[in-house]
């Protein structure tokens, strides 16, 4: 990916991550995909009292997208203090609505590490199961 767009992109997560909704945890999470007409959705982490129904960033910036009519993705960035990965959940997601796209994933230092969706979730389950 070009980098302007991959500054861009972490940008957009880095800012998204100030808007967490977090106080269980207090880790807070931000998240930016880029469609494939060049377009970015955020999104960050909304806890619950409920603590199974929070919801995370990843997660949260793909259905943004969605709701305004997005279906190709090109890369996704995801931001937290210590550089965290996608959780089980949203790799599963991240795979089912974007593909195998590249995860741009950074930490509070600036550390970047890259993975492909094919990397953080190898062996999927996805809908060509119950297709064939
Ligand atoms: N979280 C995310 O937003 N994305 C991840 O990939 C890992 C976890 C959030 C969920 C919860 O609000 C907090 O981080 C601690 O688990």
């Amino acid at each position: 990916m070009e980098k302007t767009k991959q500054r861009i992109l972490k940008e957009r997560a880095i800012e998204a991550s100030k808007f967490s909704h977090s106080p269980y945890s207090k880790y807070s999470v931000g998240a930016a995909v880029e469609t494939e007409d060049g377009e970015i959705f955020v999104g960050c982490n909304v806890e619950s009292s409920s603590y199974g129904l929070s919801v995370c960033a990843e997660r949260n910036a793909i259905a943004a997208a969605i709701v305004n009519g997005h279906k190709q993705f090109r890369a996704m960035a995801v931001y937290s203090r210590n550089g965290a990965t996608p959780c089980g959940a949203c790799r599963q997601v991240i795979w089912d609505i974007c593909g195998d796209i590249p995860v741009y994933v950074y930490d509070e230092a600036g550390k970047e590490k890259t993975y492909r969706t094919s990397e953080l979730l190898p062996n999927p389950f996805d809908c060509r199961k119950f297709e064939e």
